[in-house]
């Protein structure tokens, strides 16, 4: 048992939240959320926490991915259906290519509440609050759409728990099934320029062919047929956090029911302030973004304070440094973590570091950066014998045009067909599963490379 509480946090300097102005309101939110189910369930976090550890000792490899933000508009079956469908097959693919298990963990189920560079934002001379995400307040410009309305914590939680529910529903009702998400896969491959990608495909295709000649079948193997798959999201709306924290009875501790692992953002993680000092005390496994402004006195204090009894799975550090900086950054966070003798799992985010403006005016990311990214994030771990744990993507099953490039290539002028995002661009199915093929060629080269020094 700790002396932690879950209102903690209100004592510490907040940023990135809403003054919310009607106070009764907001105390009458508060006061269902807390007395409403928790959407996930302490084991559940608990065995998260033990595969990030996996992952973390190189047994294991993370993919996190989803959307930006979650908006309510685009709340369907469908969207959710997509990108679960596209997780799993990058997982596959990525399972191919690093010959371990991948842990699939969703931007899903939670990832409402926004950070942003600046508190309004001006068009045609108009200035506005600055939209923080629909758990917070509405994207339409107008003065009564950005007050941050409390009520909306209600339909986010709604929202959470439906898709959460699907999310459940796909990962043992059948449509998982290993033989299914390889269809998908090679439908893929039609694309001309795609010969590797087809390639790949084909002697994955080969081993299911041969395990189900030697009788590895998904009707006798039940693990072929069903999926893990987590839900995550950044702990940025603190009221709505902390009404869903309960104590776990098993363990007595603390855990945030909102989603199985939450992530602090580069803009609140303030080793003093709200942000962390709520992530502190719960026992889900807990995210970092890491990006250049990160020095190794921050991380020591991060770590000290978020992971005191140096727990393998709980802390898991997100590097967004951007395309050309890995180099600049990464090489003395991992210092730090050496140092300190400090047991984290490395994983990559190539989005945050990656945007731009189009020559259109769209916001967006060149496929070839977030590429770039990857590949340094790689040849760094690889140069300091640490382990890339993972990658982290903003990401959708939908056909949408928010980045540029990729094998199907987006182009600038292409990003006003399908720009539906409601914050920062994203990549679409055809781009994300071009990744993992990617991302599977860094693995197995890693992976051969570590093979040839074992046995020489
Ligand atoms: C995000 O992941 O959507 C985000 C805002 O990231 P960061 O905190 O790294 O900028
Ligand atoms: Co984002």
């Amino acid at each position: 048992m700790t002396d932690w509480n879950k209102s903690d946090w209100r004592s510490k300097p907040r940023v990135q939240m809403p003054d919310y102005t009607d106070a009764e309101a907001l105390a009458a939110v508060e006061g269902k959320l807390s007395s409403y189910p928790p959407l996930v369930f302490a084991g559940e976090a608990r065995r998260l926490r033990e595969e990030l550890a996996a992952v973390s000792r190189g047994e294991a490899f993370l993919l996190q991915g989803g959307d930006c933000a979650e908006s309510f508009a685009a709340f369907n079956a469908d969207a959710i259906r997509d990108t679960f469908k596209v997780m799993l097959q990058m997982a596959m693919v990525l399972t191919y290519g690093a010959k371990v298990p991948v842990v699939k963990v969703g931007r899903m189920a939670g990832q409402f509440a926004k950070p942003r560079s600046a508190p309004t934002e001006t068009v045609n001379g108009v200035e506005l609050p600055s939209y923080r995400g629909d758990i917070i307040n509405d994207l339409d410009f107008t003065p009564e759409a950005r007050i941050p309305n409390p009520e909306k914590m209600l339909q986010a939680y709604t929202q959470a728990a439906g898709t959460l529910n699907l999310l459940r529903a796909f990962s043992t009702g059948g449509y998982a099934d290993v033989h299914q998400v390889h269809g998908w896969t090679l439908g893929f491959t039609g694309a001309p320029e795609a010969e590797k990608y087809r390639a790949m495909a084909e002697r994955i295709s080969d081993t299911l062919d041969f395990m189900q000649a030697a009788g590895l079948t998904t009707e006798t193997n039940h693990e072929l047929q069903t999926v893990d798959f987590y839900t995550s999201h950044e702990a940025l709306l603190l009221e709505y956090e902390e009404a869903l924290t309960r104590i776990d009875s098993t363990s007595g501790k603390w855990l945030a029911g909102s989603g199985h692992m939450v992530w602090i953002g580069d803009r609140t993680r303030q080793p003093d302030g709200a942000h962390v000092e709520f992530c502190s005390g719960v026992q889900n496994p807990i995210g970092l973004k890491a990006g250049p402004t990160m020095t190794s006195g921050h991380l020591k204090a991060l770590m000290a304070k978020l992971n005191p009894n140096n727990e393998a799975g709980r802390l898991t550090l997100i590097a967004r440094f951007g395309a050309g900086s890995v180099g600049e950054h990464l090489p003395r966070l991992i210092k730090a973590v050496e140092e300190e003798g400090a047991k984290v799992t490395w994983v990559c985010d190539p989005m945050h570091g990656n945007t731009i403006k189009s020559s259109t005016g769209y916001k967006t990311r060149p496929f070839d950066s977030v590429l770039r990214e990857v590949k340094e994030f790689f040849a760094v771990h690889n140069a300091e014998g640490t382990i890339p744990g993972g990658v982290h993507f903003e990401m959708t099953g939908a056909d949408v045009t928010e980045c540029t490039g990729g094998v199907r290539a987006v182009t600038d002028e292409d990003l006003s067909d399908r720009y539906h995002t409601a914050c920062d661009p994203r990549l679409n199915a055809s781009q994300s599963l071009e990744l993992a093929f990617l991302v599977a060629e860094e693995l197995s080269a890693r992976r051969e490379t570590m093979l040839a020094q074992q046995s020489a």
